[in-house]
């Protein structure tokens, strides 16, 4: 009898005090999400242990590695997944959704830009879409600081001349751009064209320029005066390009453009290689046409080593690293993970891009 009455009450609460005591994770703990590369912060990790069934591929999700074998672990692990964190700038193809099939509801890219990210296709199926933007601003600014930098004080020749022991001394040698007294401008002040405006205060900028879809008010907030494209172009001594990569966008700097410059313009690009037409970039620098130019991001990625840019003495160029510290990679790999979680408890998306 008495034993009776205790498997009686243990059953209770195994069926409704347990559940109720761990709501949150058991409404979702039974999901499966996928990670697609094996170095996804650790803090993006722990976030959705604690609400899921979490697999990660055992690959890194870029370069050959990521085209290769982890497109076939992917493949593989994806069938009944609900959500997806991607690690990567690879494209997101059909073949992988339709493999993922209906139980997918939502994509994280671990990322600002998602013109990796198929929309359309994404858009089809119903499946909501996140991306990581403002917590990786700071860092992508400094970034564009130091190309700034980098460009306008010839890093590429002096650093050369260092590796090769054949300093050229002299007063009049080697000499570079100031940003003091200078016109910036930057095409596209969402975060990171501010964060970059913020960056550059101290200085002495003699005026920034910014131009876009529209006029902002945080512009103004930052003394920044809103101006056509082409005014820009006219105007700035270094024009940072901050937006997005779309169909708009595509190839904005090209001959034409390139051509509206000023003769000791620097061009600084941290948003997506395809911004720029490289073969008229490469024409402008070497009749130098413009002054130099900082890159973060090129087509492709890698650049082959033999690549006609990289002949060039006034262009410095990085390895897409804009988001790269310890700490914006971590709060991106949160933000991502809390998009998932949110998504699948029926919340809204913290940093939408389709819902
Ligand atoms: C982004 O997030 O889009 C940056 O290019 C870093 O990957």
């Amino acid at each position: 009898m008495l034993r009776n009455s205790f498997i009686a009450t243990l059953t209770f609460a195994v069926i409704h005090v347990l559940p109720a005591l761990g709501e949150n994770t058991t409404m979702t703990n039974n999901l499966k999400v996928l990670v697609s590369s094996n170095d996804f912060p650790e803090s993006g990790l722990e976030v959705l242990r604690k609400h899921f069934t979490v697999l990660q591929s055992r690959f890194i999700h870029f370069g050959e590695e990521g085209i290769t074998e982890n497109k076939e672990e992917l493949l593989n692990l994806i069938p009944g997944c609900s959500g997806l964190v991607w690690v990567s700038h690879h494209p997101i193809t059909k073949e992988l959704l339709d493999k993922a099939g209906p139980s997918l509801k939502v994509v994280a890219t671990a990322s600002a830009g998602y013109n990796h990210c198929n929309l359309d296709e994404l858009k089809a199926r119903g499946i909501k879409l996140a991306n990581t933007p403002n917590v990786l601003s700071p860092a992508v600014a400094e970034i564009a600081v130091g190309l700034i930098l980098g460009a306008a004080r010839r890093f590429t020749e002096n650093l050369d001349q260092v590796r090769r022991g054949e300093w050229e001394i002299g007063f009049n040698k080697v000499l570079g751009q100031d940003v003091r007294g200078s016109t910036v401008g930057i095409v596209g002040l969402g975060g990171i064209g501010q964060a970059v405006v913020k960056r550059l205060a101290g200085f002495e900028v003699g005026k920034f320029v910014y131009t876009g879809h529209r006029e902002k008010p945080e512009g103004k907030a930052l003394g920044a005066e809103f101006v056509s494209l082409d005014q820009l172009l006219a105007q700035s001594d270094f024009i940072v390009l901050a937006v997005p990569l779309t169909s708009e966008t595509k190839h904005m700097i090209n001959s034409t453009t390139l051509a509206k410059m000023k003769k000791n313009a620097i061009l600084v690009n941290v948003g997506r290689g395809d911004l720029v037409d490289q073969d008229a970039l490469y024409d402008a620098l070497k009749n130098h046409q413009i002054y130099a130019a900082g890159l973060d991001v090129t087509t492709p990625e890698p650049l082959p080593k033999d690549h006609k840019l990289l002949t060039l003495p006034n262009i410095f160029i990085l390895p897409h690293i804009g988001s790269a510290t310890v700490r914006t990679r971590s709060d991106m790999g949160v933000l991502a993970a809390n998009n998932v979680v949110n998504a699948l408890s029926g919340k809204p998306l913290i940093t939408p891009v389709l819902e």
